[in-house]
């Protein structure tokens, strides 16, 4: 699927509330900044829920599937997250936003 960041950008507007992902801050939610490749729940500065933590110990690691299952349907993929999103519906949404979330990872 083709992926496109600038949508992406655009989609990230939904995201913004809680997130900033051009730069290392945590906000509502912790810092996209760096998140791919990241094993889920572990940015240093942020308190996670224990779903979200368990997780990460139990092998998750953010990378494009992990990434679009938790951004479909968060509450279905991590059981008990504190992230307050219903999701992204489209596949497009969902590719774009982790095109434009590349951007700032390694
Ligand atoms: C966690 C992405 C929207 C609040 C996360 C994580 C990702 C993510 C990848 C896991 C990060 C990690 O393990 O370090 C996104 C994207 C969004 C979005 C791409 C938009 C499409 C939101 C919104 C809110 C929010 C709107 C606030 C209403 C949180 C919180 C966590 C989190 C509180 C920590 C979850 C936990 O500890 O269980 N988000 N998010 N996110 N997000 Fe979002």
């Amino acid at each position: 699927q083709a992926q496109d960041a600038a949508a992406g950008e655009k989609v990230f507007t939904k995201c913004k509330a809680c997130h900033v992902a051009d730069e290392d801050k945590n906000k509502i939610g912790p810092s996209l900044h760096g998140v791919i490749g990241r094993t889920a729940g572990t940015h240093p500065d942020f308190k996670y829920s224990e779903a979200m933590v368990a997780a990460g110990t139990s092998g998750v690691k953010w990378d494009e599937p992990t990434l679009a299952s938790y951004l479909h349907d968060p509450k279905a993929m991590v059981k008990g997250t504190k992230m307050v999103f219903p999701g992204l519906k489209k596949d497009e949404d969902v590719a774009n936003v982790i095109a434009y979330l590349k951007q700032f990872s390694p």
